[in-house]
């Protein structure tokens, strides 16, 4: 039996992992530890909750106002006497963040073999998504195997010298997580969005924000943009599930509160938003999660950033990038809404991603991994 620790610490992550996790329980090959940073707090609760995981330990690191090398170095400190405890035989971390790169690091300093889920994501631009495309470069240089969800992030990974045999292609967890949803009873807890959904003629307009990039100016004006859409069509309801960051908060509260047909809410829980999302007429966000889910969905995505690592939604033409000037997101939001064929061209349902069967893809991949090693 193999010990494997993961390491996580924010609501991506969790959703990502979770899969895995119930996956790595359920395999008498594998024993699971799984430790939280706690990088997110009430975000990441909310998915540890709905899928029944349970953390083994939780460094609890979240403070407002944290900074990049606060939560490196806390991660760091806090894993190093950790993980000599534990001892492993490897750690796996999921994707960009600060808790991964830093998870990954302090299983380096220690010699425990890293496994990197989500690897091989690539913009080519180093501050932008920032830090991120840093992060899952530099896990990248450590990691001991690779598991890419799509062909083009292998090709990524090979050309950054990755050894191919190195590398699975194994579609993203994040398909699976969205097909456990699929199945889980139940109706919109929040009054208004039951009632909202129930009005088949109404349309919705799904929008998340948070991108550090974004903060300030390029945010103001989503946020400008969105008041905007609100106003030119009176009779959609813009659904916002505000990310927890007050950075994030402040600003959209300025251009949005009292606006009839904006529903500023909390974050919803994983199943709630998987649900609104497959209620959703069109989606306006800087997520990278949500342009892996809308296009399994068949729903038009218009993402508010520069740059994309996430190609193959573009090119199954359920994505367009649009970044964040505001007469740009009214144009395109208005092109969507006014021209039933521009809109339609978006809604074929596409598969990119996987079709949900990547954590199980994953464990194989990872015990022929330890079975070559050993060879
Ligand atoms: C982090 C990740 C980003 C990911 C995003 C997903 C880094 C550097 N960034 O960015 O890649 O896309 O998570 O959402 O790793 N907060 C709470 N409660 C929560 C979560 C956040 O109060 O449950 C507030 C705190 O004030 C915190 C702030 O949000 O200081 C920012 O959180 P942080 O994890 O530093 O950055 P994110 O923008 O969430
Ligand atoms: N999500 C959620 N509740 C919300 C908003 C988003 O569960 O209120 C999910 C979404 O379905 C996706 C993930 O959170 O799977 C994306 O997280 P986020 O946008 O915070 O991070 P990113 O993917 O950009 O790193």
């Amino acid at each position: 039996m193999k010990k494997i620790a993961v390491i996580y610490g924010t609501r991506p992550e969790a959703i990502k992992m979770a899969p895995l996790v119930k996956a790595l329980q359920a395999d008498p090959r594998f024993e699971v530890y799984i430790i939280l940073t706690g990088q997110h707090r009430e975000m990441l609760d909310q998915v540890n909750s709905l899928f029944g995981i349970v953390a083994d330990t939780d460094l609890d690191i979240s403070e407002p106002g944290q900074t990049l090398t606060s939560i490196t170095t806390k991660v760091l400190e806090g894993l190093s006497k950790l993980l000599a405890e534990v001892k492993p035989d490897g750690v796996i971390v999921q994707g960009d963040t600060t808790s991964a790169f830093a998870g990954a690091l302090a299983a380096f300093y220690q010699q425990i073999p890293v496994f990197h889920l989500e690897a091989g994501l690539r913009s080519g631009n180093i501050y932008n998504p920032f830090p991120e495309e840093a992060n899952r470069k530099l896990i990248g240089q450590i990691a001991a195997l690779h598991f890419a969800p799509t062909e083009a992030n292998k090709t990524a990974l090979l050309r950054d010298g990755v050894a191919e045999k190195n590398i699975a292609v194994t579609g993203n967890t994040v398909i699976d997580a969205l097909l456990y949803t699929a199945n889980l009873p139940g109706d919109f807890d929040d009054p208004q969005l039951l009632e909202a959904s129930r009005d088949s003629a109404r349309q919705i307009i799904l929008v998340t924000t948070h991108r550090r990039e974004n903060w300030g100016e390029p945010l103001a004006n989503i946020a400008a943009a969105v008041a905007r859409i609100s106003a030119d069509f009176p009779e959609a309801g813009i659904v916002l599930p505000m990310h927890k960051n007050p950075a994030v908060r402040t600003i959209l509260h300025e251009h949005l509160d009292g606006l009839d047909n904006v529903h500023l809410i909390e974050p919803l829980d994983y199943a709630q938003f998987a649900k609104l999302l497959g209620r959703a007429h069109l989606v306006l966000t800087d997520s990278g999660g949500v342009q892996e889910e809308a296009p399994s969905l068949g729903k038009p995505v218009l993402v508010l950033r520069e740059t994309t690592e996430r190609g193959e939604g573009v090119e199954a033409g359920n994505v367009k990038l649009i970044g964040t000037d505001t007469e740009r997101i009214v144009a395109e939001t208005t092109r969507l809404m006014r021209h039933p064929e521009d809109y339609a061209a978006m809604t074929e349902a596409s598969n990119p991603y996987g079709d949900g069967t990547a954590s199980a893809q994953c464990l194989e991949a990872l015990w022929d991994h330890f079975n070559s090693s050993q060879a």
